[in-house]
């Protein structure tokens, strides 16, 4: 995409598009954009069209993690493309990778709404969804015809639901999603693993090493045939990341590391009193998650040198937010909330703009 290009339709969403996607609601603001999206999937000089503007890669810019060639190193993270119906329009706007649900074994209607809120001045968005999703059943059937120039992810969770109320029953949960998963046929080239949701109703944690041990034991004996990546939570110490690290290192088929995910700590100096007093429940994705997941790949990737791939994700709104994450230790990155705040053309705009660098090619 040409620099010029780039600056009007950034300058179109700031002062147009997006002043009226942020006068709805943003679970209806999403729906229409998720909508839009399935529609231009359907038409294929609609998706050239958007391919030539903002899907041009650098070859340079081709990833080998994890035995997978990423055509470009930023992805879509999980929660944004539930339902998978968005992968065409993703790769024609130029991310390299996109992570599906999170799904779970059990179809799910998600926490008592509201799910979403918006928080502008903190760029923010609080999220309170709990999973909503179709289960494992459903949205497989989905993951049979994906775009081969990039790879899908499948994030699994624990169903959450009040009867999945112990460790047994939540590791016998997403262990049942992993043997559907791996025992009928879908494209996705990688499992995200994600013990971090912090909006579920009985939150089981599997931050300490025995859960997260005995979780990892009963998921290793289905030899899964992908690499999978554990979603880490960022709202933890040091030395919390580091034993969840160490007891993961252990296990050859876990292949990296997201880090990671929303941010619990209602009192985080990015997070604006005026904007927190309208807040319901939930957590916070984009500027909240910025620094200290940027803090903990940095740790990781220090200490465990190349034993894990590392995605970092969380509040990158511009290329030198994904610079700080590569920098810090990053193979690949993620976001969301940068996209629905900066507008269609970022990812294009990062792309661009790291071939321009050398951070990607160490
Ligand atoms: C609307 C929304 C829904 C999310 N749902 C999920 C989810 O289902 N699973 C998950 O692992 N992370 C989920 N997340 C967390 C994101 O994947 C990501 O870790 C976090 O938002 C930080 O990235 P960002 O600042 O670029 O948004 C969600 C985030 C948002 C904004």
């Amino acid at each position: 995409m040409g620099r010029l290009t780039s600056v009007l339709v950034a300058s179109a969403y700031k002062h147009a598009v997006r002043p009226i996607l942020f006068r709805h609601d943003p679970e209806i603001a999403h729906n229409r954009i998720t909508a839009l999206g399935e529609k231009i999937s359907q038409r294929r000089i609609a998706l050239s069209v958007i391919r030539y503007l903002f899907g041009q890669r650098n070859p340079l810019l081709k990833k080998t993690v994890s035995g997978i060639e990423f055509p470009s190193p930023i992805g879509l993270a999980a929660g944004f493309d539930y339902q998978a119906k968005l992968p065409w329009v993703l790769e024609a706007l130029g991310f390299g990778f996109a992570t599906v649900g999170t799904i779970t074994n059990r179809p799910c209607s998600g926490n008592p709404r509201p799910w979403l809120g918006r928080l502008v001045k903190s760029q923010s968005l609080l999220v309170n969804k709990g999973f909503k999703n179709d289960g494992i059943v459903a949205t497989l059937k989905r993951l049979q015809n994906l775009p081969s120039i990039m790879p899908v992810g499948l994030s699994i969770g624990q169903t959450n639901s009040p009867k999945i109320d112990t460790e047994a029953k939540a590791i016998d949960d997403i262990i049942a999603c992993f043997t559907y998963a791996e025992g009928h046929p879908h494209q996705c080239r990688y499992y995200e693993l994600n013990i971090s949701c912090p909006n579920i109703q009985k939150h089981i944690s599997f931050y300490s090493p025995l859960p997260l041990k005995k979780l990892l034991e009963g998921l290793e004996r289905l030899k899964i045939s992908r690499p999978v990546f554990i979603k880490c939570p960022v709202s933890v110490s040091d030395e919390e990341l580091v034993g969840i690290a160490e007891t993961a290192s252990k296990f050859s088929f876990i292949s990296g590391l997201v880090i990671g995910n929303l941010q619990r700590d209602r009192t985080h100096p990015t997070i604006l009193r005026d904007e927190l007093a309208k807040c319901g429940p939930g957590n916070f994705s984009g500027l909240p998650t910025r620094v200290r997941s940027t803090e903990l790949i940095k740790i990781i990737r220090a200490k465990f040198g190349t034993r894990f791939a590392i995605i970092g994700c969380g509040g990158i709104f511009g290329t030198e937010d994904a610079e700080a994450k590569f920098a810090a230790g990053a193979d690949l990155v993620q976001l969301i909330t940068g996209l629905i705040f900066k507008g269609p053309q970022l990812v294009s705009e990062i792309n661009h703009s790291l071939t321009g660098h050398n951070l990607l090619w160490k």
